[in-house]
C-alpha cells in the first residue's frame, strides 16, 4: 500500500512504521493519523508480522504533536470529535494490538507524539529525546489520552507536574520515571529496538497477545483483570502454541511456535 506521511518496512517479522513529515517534525495531522490506522490494521492482520516498532523521520523529531495548524480554528464540537476519533482510530487502537508496538523515540516527543509513544506498548529513546505534553501552554489539555496514560507510567504527581509546566523531560529524566525502558544513542536506537523485537519473537504470538490484554485490562475501570487473566490463561490451553512450548520443553529443544 502506498502512503503520503508513512514509511512501512517489513524484515524478518519486524515491520518498522516511521511517520515521515520531517518538514512539520512529524506532526500528527488527520491524514497521518488515517495512514497510520491503515498501517496497523494492516501489519496486525500480516501473520508474517510479529512486532511493530513506530519512529520519526529525520534527527530531531519523534512527533512534535498534533498538527496545530490543523485545529486551530476548530469549535468545541469539533474539538471533542478530533480527540474521540483519535483516540478510536490510533491512540486506543495501538494500545489494544495482539501484536506488539514499540515506539522507538528519537527525538521530540511532544503531545501527540508522547502520547503516540505511551499508547505503544513500551518505549525506548534515543538520548537526544527530549518528551512532554505542552498542551496547557496551548490553552487546551492532552485529547489523545495524555492525562490518563502519563499517571499511569509516571505516577500522578510527575504527570500532574508534567501537565501543569507544559515542560520537557530529557530521555535520562523519562528513564527514572519509568516512561521510557532503555536510552541509548540516536544509530543505536533502531538496532536496539530490533534486538528487543528479536527476543520478543522468539516466544508464542499468541500467548503475547493474551497477556497484552490481560495487563490492560489492569487499567480499565471496572473490569477485574485477575479475572481476565484466568480467562486468558485457559484460553492459552487450547492453543497450538501451548503444546508446541511446552512439548518443546519437555523434549529438551527450541520451540517452534505456530502462532496459533
Ligand atoms: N504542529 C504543526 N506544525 C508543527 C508542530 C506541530 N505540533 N511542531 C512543529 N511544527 C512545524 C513548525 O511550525 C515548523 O514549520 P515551518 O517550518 O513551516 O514554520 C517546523 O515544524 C519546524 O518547527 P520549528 O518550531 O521551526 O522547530 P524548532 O526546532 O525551532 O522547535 C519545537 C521545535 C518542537 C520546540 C517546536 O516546533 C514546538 O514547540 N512545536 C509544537 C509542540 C507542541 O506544542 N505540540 C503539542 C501540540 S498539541
Amino acid at each position: 500500500m502506498n502512503y503520503e506521511n508513512i514509511l512501512v518496512a517489513q524484515e524478518n517479522g519486524v515491520a518498522t512504521v516511521t511517520i515521515n513529515r520531517p518538514s512539520k517534525l512529524n506532526a500528527l495531522n488527520k491524514a497521518t493519523i488515517q495512514e497510520l490506522h491503515e498501517a496497523f490494521k494492516a501489519l496486525h492482520e500480516d501473520a508474517e508480522t510479529k512486532v511493530i516498532i513506530i519512529t520519526g523521520s529525520g534527527e530531531k523529531a519523534f512527533v512534535a504533536g498534533a498538527d496545530i495548524a490543523e485545529f486551530a480554528d476548530f469549535s468545541v464540537e469539533r474539538g471533542a470529535e478530533l480527540a474521540r476519533n483519535g483516540q478510536e482510530i490510533l491512540f486506543s487502537f495501538i494500545e489494544n494490538l495482539s501484536t506488539p508496538v514499540i515506539a522507538a523515540v528519537n527525538g521530540f516527543a511532544l503531545g501527540g507524539g508522547l502520547e503516540l509513544a505511551m499508547a505503544s506498548h513500551f518505549r525506548v529513546a534515543s538520548d537526544n529525546a527530549k518528551m512532554g505534553l505542552p498542551e496547557v501552554s496551548l490553552g487546551v489539555i492532552p485529547g489523545y489520552g495524555g492525562t490518563q496514560r502519563l499517571p499511569q507510567l509516571v505516577g500522578k504527581g510527575r504527570a500532574m507536574e508534567m501537565v501543569m509546566t507544559a515542560g520537557m523531560i530529557s530521555a535520562e529524566d523519562a528513564l527514572s520515571y519509568g516512561l521510557v525502558n532503555h536510552v541509548t544513542s540516536q544509530e543505536e536506537l533502531l538496532p536496539l529496538a530490533n534486538k528487543i523485537a528479536g527476543k520478543i519473537m522468539r516466544n508464542s504470538s499468541v500467548a503475547i497477545g493474551h497477556a497484552i490484554k490481560c495487563i490492560n485490562d489492569n487499567y480499565i475501570d471496572g473490569v477485574n483483570g485477575y479475572q481476565t487473566e484466568i480467562t486468558q490463561f485457559g484460553v492459552c490451553f487450547g492453543t497450538e502454541d501451548f503444546k508446541e512450548g511446552t512439548t518443546a520443553f519437555l523434549e529438551k529443544r527450541k520451540a517452534d511456535f505456530p502462532g496459533k
